[in-house]
């Protein structure tokens, strides 16, 4: 697997090597609350976790997740990461020859799963400001066909950062709904979006949606997501859930604490998230070469076209790396749009920022 991989190194590597900044695959790493460390701790040197977990996670846990995303008769589960929800959602939903609708650029697993399913993936380009950087319902009407069971909707997206407003979800809810289809809300991001964010399921029986705790609540490697869903189909997927036997049972404590704490940390660490981009914005600006893409970013990384420069985004986030700083280039997200811009992770140390805005006109420089 080397999808992590980043400017031909091997992310295991990079990921161990203490002397790189990780700003490249929107990991938080920005101080939350000590109760987080000291309730993993608890449950290991309690032996707590010789137990397995309840196999849909702990009620406790499942309870927090619905109140967070206030979506009324719905039923949560937890997963391994939002990875695990995706999938086992999509395996419930599609079979072989169905089709599903995926933004192009977009996080390249979904339409991985679609393939493995059986599924044709339809992708409709969203790298344009004109489309707003998203999936326009009425450009999405126009690739729905009689095949067509899922459509699926990144919001915030990743990689670009854009996200959608209540009246598109419920268009694209409508869509789905109108063609007997599901739709899929990835709201991985959702903590991030400023404006809000409208969970699918809120409008329509036909939807689905998956959170994740790895961005907003640094959780990335502890590996904690849910899916939510009306009953009817979370039935379904329940059908084809991996984990019979539960999660991790010092991850899911975690978040418990994570989730308890929330209020204490969350707005400091959204503040940090909006004047780091709000710096590396100010940095690009001064190079003519780079352009931000959708600003302000509903998400924990800013997405930057590197096209100006007249190297494509793999020789740029190499050069970046020589400089001790780990971004990624677009290219995982897209075979098309990818080589035009790279993503940089904004929930990192501001020092860690300063150095970043210091570094990236000297690698643009070298590459000349
Ligand atoms: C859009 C999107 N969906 C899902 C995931 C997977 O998240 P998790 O770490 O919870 O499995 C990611 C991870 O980067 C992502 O960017």
């Amino acid at each position: 697997m080397s999808f992590l991989n980043v400017g031909g190194e091997s992310w295991e590597d990079l990921a161990l090597d203490e002397g790189l900044v990780h700003m490249g695959h929107n990991c938080n790493h920005l101080e939350l609350d000590p109760a987080i460390h000291e309730a993993m701790i608890q449950a290991i040197e309690s032996d707590a976790y010789r137990n397995y977990t309840p196999p849909y996670g702990f009620d406790e846990l499942a309870a927090l997740v619905a109140a967070d995303v206030e979506v009324s008769g719905t039923e949560v589960m937890v997963t391994q990461g939002a990875t695990e929800a995706i999938y086992q959602a999509m395996a419930a939903i599609l079979g072989p020859g169905d089709q599903t609708i995926v933004s192009d650029p977009g996080w390249p697993h979904i339409p991985n799963f679609a393939r493995t399913l059986g599924s044709e993936v339809i992708s409709i380009s969203v790298y344009s400001p004109n489309a707003g950087w998203k999936l326009v319902p009425e450009i999405v009407r126009d690739h729905v066909t009689p095949r067509t069971k899922l459509i699926t909707v990144i919001d915030p997206l990743n990689p670009l950062g854009s996200c959608y407003d209540e009246e598109e979800i419920k268009a694209l809810c409508e869509i789905a709904q109108l063609n007997d289809a599901w739709l899929l809300h990835d709201a991985t991001y959702r903590d991030f979006a400023a404006g809000g964010n409208f969970p699918a399921p809120r409008y329509s029986e036909r939807a689905v949606m998956n959170i994740s705790l790895s961005k907003i609540c640094g959780f990335a490697g502890l590996r904690v997501g849910a899916s939510i869903a009306h009953p009817a189909l979370m039935a379904r997927i329940r059908e084809h859930q991996v984990d019979r036997l539960g999660g991790n049972w010092v991850a899911q404590q975690g978040a418990i604490a994570a989730y308890q704490t929330k209020p204490n940390w969350k707005p400091r660490v959204l503040e940090m998230n909006r004047r780091n981009q709000e710096a590396i914005k100010a940095c690009v600006d001064e190079i003519d070469s780079l352009d931000i893409i959708s600003w302000p970013p509903a998400a924990n990384f800013v997405a930057i076209d590197v096209t100006g420069t007249g190297h494509d985004s793999e020789a740029v986030v190499r050069a970046v790396l020589d400089e001790g700083f780990v971004i990624r280039s677009g290219n995982y997200t897209s075979e098309i749009y990818g080589p035009n811009f790279v993503r940089v992770t904004t929930t990192v140390p501001d020092e860690d920022v300063r150095r970043f805005c210091d570094a990236l006109p000297r690698a643009l420089k070298r590459l000349t």
